[in-house]
């Protein structure tokens, strides 16, 4: 099987991960496999945020924890938050944006890094605070949260992936 075959098989949602940071390098890698996502018109219309900044990322965690009512991190402690937003204009900015993190994610994976896709970002990018911190990130105004990704060094070895669904596909000739 080929690498890029295996990869897609192998990446499993990642929810613990070790303290240490991810390495700057490794982070862009994943960045820049998310910019060649396809998107729409190839309108390249997604913004990716990396946030590293620890005050920042307990801002985030909470505003996602209260939005899904709990107050343990939905982050998982993750190191790294990985924001995708796109124009709240744009016809396609959900596909577009999950592309950016799919490929993502599969990036992450092939360089040995976990991740997880972390939801509620499109409640989250309508709170105050968190607008104010996509201001200071120095985003255009008029977007809207499509996902974000738990990133970091995994600690403990996911559960094996269940089996594919009866009839998932199908080919008609
Ligand atoms: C749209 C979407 C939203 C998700 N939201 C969350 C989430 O908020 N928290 C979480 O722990 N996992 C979340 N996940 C991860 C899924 O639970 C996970 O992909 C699924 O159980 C399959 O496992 P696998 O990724 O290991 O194949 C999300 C995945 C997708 C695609």
């Amino acid at each position: 099987m080929n690498e890029v075959l295996q990869a897609i098989k192998e990446r499993r949602s990642i929810r613990r991960f070790k303290a240490e940071q991810v390495k700057d390098e490794e982070l862009n890698t994943v960045l820049e496999a998310g910019t060649w996502a396809p998107t729409g018109h190839g309108s390249q219309d997604p913004w990716i945020v990396a946030v590293q900044n620890p005050e920042q990322r307990a801002t985030l965690s909470k505003a996602n924890a209260e939005i899904m009512g709990t107050t343990s991190d939905p982050f998982y402690g993750a190191p790294t938050q990985v924001y995708v937003f796109a124009s709240r204009d744009n016809d396609n900015n959900v596909k577009d944006g999950s592309l950016v993190l799919g490929t993502m994610m599969l990036a992450a994976h092939s360089i040995g890094l976990g991740s997880c896709w972390i939801n509620r970002v499109d409640k989250m990018s309508e709170r105050d605070d968190v607008k104010a911190l996509m201001k200071a990130w120095g985003l255009p105004d008029g977007l809207v949260g499509v996902g974000s990704l738990a990133l970091g060094y995994p600690s403990a070895a996911p559960h094996p992936g269940k089996p594919r669904k009866e009839g998932y596909s199908r080919v008609i000739k």
